[in-house]
């Protein structure tokens, strides 16, 4: 059985019910008011959710039905639109130039899934999209206050730069704010940060 299934079978919302805080900041000024929004593992759907109330179009993709279950009970009460893609992102090709923005938070993949998956989704912007991305860093395993134990899942803005290279950088931050996200990330974090547009020509 996928752990994540597990994980959200349990009672409430593993990372709260409010959004991630850098998405929340940024989302607005930096996505295509109404554009589409590619969220990849997007769990319980606290991000998607955020962006459909605000008006965007959004597909959550995630490989746990757990997860995307409770996501859409959650649209479905709340009355807004949530296209959902069961998928595992190791076995999934992101089209090509289809979204107007794409999101990876906490997305703690492998090392090389995480390059060609982020290789992948610059292609799949659409020039002047926008890749967002939060993840905890090699630092956030003295933490311990949440995250993958496996360093190989935890990226710093340097291999990030690498993945995302031909994007242009708006946002790039590495280094340690206060994570309160649910039971699960509940501390001082040690954290990358990024938004990166697809360059129009
Ligand atoms: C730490 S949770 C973050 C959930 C959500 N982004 C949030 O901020 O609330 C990581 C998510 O990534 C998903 N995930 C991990 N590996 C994946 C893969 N290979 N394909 C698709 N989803 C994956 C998990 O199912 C889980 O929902």
């Amino acid at each position: 059985m996928n752990p994540w299934d597990l994980r959200y079978a349990e009672k409430g919302l593993a990372y709260g019910e409010e959004p991630n805080d850098f998405l929340a900041a940024v989302a607005e000024k930096l996505l295509k008011p109404g554009g589409r929004v590619l969220s990849l593992g997007e769990g319980e759907g606290r991000n998607a959710l955020f962006l459909a109330s605000k008006g965007f179009q959004v597909t959550a993709l995630d490989a746990s039905w757990a997860g995307l279950s409770k996501a859409r009970a959650r649209a479905a009460e709340r009355g807004l639109n949530l296209e959902t893609a069961l998928a595992d992102l190791s076995e999934t090709t992101l089209d090509e130039c289809a979204w107007d923005g794409i999101l990876a938070i906490w997305c703690h993949l492998p090392a090389p899934l995480r390059r060609r998956v982020h290789r992948q989704a610059a292609r799949a912007l659409k020039p002047g999209g926008v890749f967002i991305l939060e993840t905890y860093t090699p630092g956030q395993l003295k933490l311990k206050t949440g995250g993958p134990r496996e360093l190989d899942r935890l990226a710093t803005l340097k291999d990030l730069k690498a993945d995302l290279k031909g994007l242009e950088f708006l946002h790039a931050l590495e280094g340690e704010r206060l994570v309160l996200e649910g039971k699960y990330h509940h501390g001082p974090g040690a954290v990358a940060q990024v938004a990166a547009r697809r360059p129009i020509a």
